[in-house]
C-alpha cells in the first residue's frame, strides 16, 4: 500500500493547511542536509536544472496486490507476469492529475515534457528562480564533501493544495544523493595469482568462480537460452574492461572461451572507455556474472552524468528505461546504494514502486545490501542505525555478504536492518518476528521493528578475486555478493525458459517460502554504532538474510 500511504499523507497535509485560496502547502521538508554535505550559499538564481515531477499512479495498491499474487508460489497465478501495457494501466496517472499539474506548470510559464513508460513523470528545464517561485522553495548550494561536487537542493518545498494529491515526488528538492555511493572496498590488488582449480580450503582466503561452484553447487555447463539476460547497471564512470574480463576468464574459467564477453548499453551519455587506466573495480560485477552464469547473456548499462544530478537521477532513468522495453531483462543486479534517510519519502517510494513494476513484468531486481554495517559507514559513533536504500524497498531482493567456508560467516560490513519508510511485508513477517523474538532487547531503540527487514539472502563477498587494469587481486563488498546471487538466478531462469516456463521474477515470496534452499549462516555480525550490530542467527537474520545459495535445492524449489 505504498502509494496510497503517501497519497493520504499528502492529502492530510493539504486538509490541514489548505485555505479557500489555493495556498501552497508543505510538500516535503528536512531539517538539515545529511552528514557529509556542507552548505555553500544560495543557489544562483539563473542556474538551470532538470526538475522532475513524479505523478501519483492511479492504482499502486492494485499493482502491489497483483505482484504479490503472481510471485506467490502457491497461487494459481504464479509466474503470470504482466505486459508493459498491463503494468502501465496501474502506474498511469489519472487524466485529472495530468491536467491539474500541467495547468499549474503552464500558469507558472513552465513547459513540461511527459516521460516514463506509463506517462507518470513530467520533466522541465527550470532556473533556480523559477523553481523557488513554483515550489515556494529556497534552493541552496550544498557541497558533497567527499567528492567536492555541488548540488542545488531545498530543505522545504510546497505545492498548491489543488495539485498536491496528484504529485508523488519532486526531484531534485529535499533528497540528497551521495555521488560516491557504495562501492566495493579494495582489499588486496597486487598481481597475486590464484590456482584456477581452487578447492574450498583456499576459498577461505580467496574466492574464485571455482570456489562458488564448489560452495554453492553452481553448474559449469553453459546456459542455452538467448532470450535470457542479466543486466548490470554501472554508474560514476566505473567502466567494465573487456581485456580484464578476458584475463579473468583465462585465469579462472579455463573451461570456457576466453573471448566470452558482454553487451554494452549507454544511458545519460554514459561511456565504457577501454584501457587499463580506466579500469574501475566495476569489473567485478561483469566478471562475476560472465564468469559464473556460464553463457547467460550479460548486458552492462553504463549510466552517465547527463542527469546533472548524480546517481539518483541515474537510478530513476535506468528503471524508467528498462520499464519502457517490451521485453524486460529477467535479472537486474545493482551494486550501488544510498542511505534511506538522505531521500525524501516520496522519492524513495516512487523508486520502490518502479522496482515493484519491474517485478510484475518478471524481472528479479537485486541490489547489494550495502557495505556500511548497521551504521552506514562502519563507524562506531551514531545514535540510531542507518538504513540502506534501495535495499530497504520490499519489492527487490537485497543481498548481503559472507566470508569463509564450512562454516560461512557473516561479513562485518554486510549492511542489514529495518526500513523507516517501508513496513514489514507479509512474505517475511514470520521469519522476521522469529528473529526479533530471539534478539530480545538487544539494540532496542536503535532500529524500527515495524520496518521492511533486509537483506533477504547473501553470498560470498570477501577476497573475491578480480582482474582490474591487468592486476589480479581480492576485493570486499556486497557489490560482489549481488552479481554472484544474480548469476545463480540467471542459471535457474535458463532452465525455466528452456522448459517453456516463466522466469522467477520478483523473488522474495519464493525465497521465504523455500528458506531451506539456502545455507543458513549462523556466525558473525555487522557491528557499528557502539554495538555488536545484529548477530547472524539460525533462520533469517539482518546480516545474511536466509543464507547463501544451495543451487540444487533452489532448482528443486523452482520445480525441477
Ligand atoms: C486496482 O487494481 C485492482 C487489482 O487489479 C482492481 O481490483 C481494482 O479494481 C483497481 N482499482 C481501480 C480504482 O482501478
Ligand atoms: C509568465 O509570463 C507572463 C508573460 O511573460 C508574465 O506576465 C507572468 O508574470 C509570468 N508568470 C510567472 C508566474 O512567472
Ligand atoms: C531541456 O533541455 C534539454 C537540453 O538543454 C533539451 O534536450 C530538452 O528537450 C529540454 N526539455 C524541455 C522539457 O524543454
Ligand atoms: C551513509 O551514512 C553514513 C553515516 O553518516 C556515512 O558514513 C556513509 O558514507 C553514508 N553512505 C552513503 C552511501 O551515502
Ligand atoms: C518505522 O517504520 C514505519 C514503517 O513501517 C514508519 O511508518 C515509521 O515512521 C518508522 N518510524 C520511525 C521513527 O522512523
Amino acid at each position: 500500500m505504498i502509494g496510497t500511504t503517501l497519497l493520504s499523507g499528502a492529502l492530510l497535509i493539504s486538509l490541514v493547511t489548505a485555505s479557500p485560496i489555493n495556498r501552497p502547502c508543505l510538500f516535503e521538508s528536512r531539517r538539515t542536509a545529511p552528514k557529509g554535505f556542507t552548505h555553500v550559499g544560495a543557489a544562483p538564481e539563473s542556474q538551470s536544472f532538470k526538475l522532475r515531477i513524479a505523478l501519483a499512479s492511479n492504482n499502486v495498491s492494485g499493482l502491489e496486490t497483483t505482484l504479490l499474487d503472481i510471485s506467490n508460489p502457491s497461487s494459481p497465478n504464479y509466474g503470470n507476469h504482466l505486459t508493459k501495457d498491463e503494468v502501465n494501466t496501474f502506474l498511469a496517472p489519472t487524466d485529472e492529475a495530468v491536467t491539474a499539474v500541467q495547468r499549474w506548470l503552464t500558469k507558472n510559464n513552465i513547459t513540461a515534457a511527459v516521460s516514463g513508460s506509463a506517462g507518470d513523470w513530467l520533466s522541465a528545464n527550470v532556473t533556480v528562480a523559477q523553481a523557488n517561485s513554483l515550489l515556494s522553495a529556497n534552493y541552496q548550494t550544498f557541497q558533497h564533501d567527499a567528492s567536492g561536487k555541488t548540488y542545488a537542493r531545498t530543505l522545504a518545498h510546497s505545492v498548491p493544495a489543488t495539485v498536491s494529491p496528484f504529485i508523488a515526488a519532486i526531484h531534485p528538492a529535499s533528497s540528497f544523493n551521495n555521488p560516491v555511493s557504495s562501492r566495493p572496498v579494495l582489499s588486496v590488488l597486487g598481481g597475486k595469482t590464484v590456482d584456477a582449480r581452487a578447492i574450498p580450503r583456499s576459498c577461505a582466503t580467496s574466492v574464485t568462480p571455482a570456489c562458488l561452484q564448489a560452495l554453492y553447487g553452481i553448474p559449469t555447463t553453459p546456459a542455452t537460452q538467448a532470450s535470457n539476460s542479466i543486466v548490470i547497471p554501472g554508474f560514476i564512470e566505473q567502466f567494465a574492461q573487456k581485456a580484464d574480463l578476458q584475463s579473468f576468464l583465462q585465469s579462472f574459467r579455463t573451461d570456457i572461451d576466453p573471448a566470452t564477453t558482454f553487451a554494452t548499453q549507454t544511458l545519460d551519455g554514459g561511456k565504457n572507455t577501454q584501457g587499463a587506466r580506466f579500469a574501475g573495480i566495476e569489473a567485478l560485477d561483469i566478471q562475476y556474472t560472465v564468469g559464473v552464469a556460464t553463457n547467460v547473456p550479460i548486458t552492462f548499462v553504463t549510466v552517465g552524468e547527463n542527469t546533472q544530478d548524480g546517481d539518483l537521477g541515474g537510478f530513476l532513468d535506468i528503471v524508467n528505461a528498462v520499464a519502457a522495453e517490451d521485453a524486460v531483462p529477467q535479472v537486474m543486479s545493482t551494486s550501488y546504494g544510498e542511505n534511506e534517510s538522505d531521500l525524501s519519502i516520496g522519492l524513495a517510494t516512487k523508486l520502490c514502486n518502479a522496482y515493484m513494476a519491474l517485478g510484475a513484468r518478471g524481472t528479479s531486481v537485486l541490489f547489494a545490501s550495502g557495505d556500511g554495517g548497521v551504521e552506514g559507514g562502519q563507524a562506531q559513533q551514531c545514535s540510531v542505525f542507518q538504513v540502506a536504500f534501495p535495499a530497504g524497498c520490499p519489492y527487490l531482493t537485497a543481498v548481503g555478504s559472507v566470508h569463509g567456508v564450512a562454516p560461512e560467516i557473516a561479513s562485518d560490513f554486510s549492511s542489514g536492518g529495518f526500513s523507516n519508510v517501508f513496513g514489514t511485508p507479509d512474505y517475511q513477517a514470520t521469519a522476521v518476528a522469529g528473529y526479533l523474538k530471539t534478539l530480545g532487547n538487544t539494540n532496542k531503540g536503535l532500529f524500527n521493528t515495524s520496518g521492511r527487514a533486509y537483506p533477504d539472502v547473501s553470498a560470498q563477498g570477501e577476497n573475491v578475486q578480480i582482474v582490474s587494469g591487468g592486476s589480479t587481486g581480492g576485493v570486499d563488498g556486497t557489490s560482489a555478493s549481488s552479481p554472484i546471487f544474480a548469476s545463480v538466478i540467471g542459471l535457474i531462469n535458463d532452465e525455466l525458459i528452456a522448459g517453456g516456463k516463466s522466469p522467477l521474477g520478483f523473488l522474495n515470496p519464493w525465497l521465504y517460502a523455500n528458506a531451506a534452499a539456502f545455507n543458513d549462516v549462523v556466525d558473525g555480525s555487522n557491528p557499528g554504532c557502539g554495538t555488536d550490530g545484529f548477530p547472524a542467527l539460525a533462520g533469517w537474520d539482518p546480516v545474511t538474510g536466509l543464507g547463501t545459495p544451495n543451487f540444487a535445492a533452489m532448482r528443486t524449489a523452482a520445480g525441477f
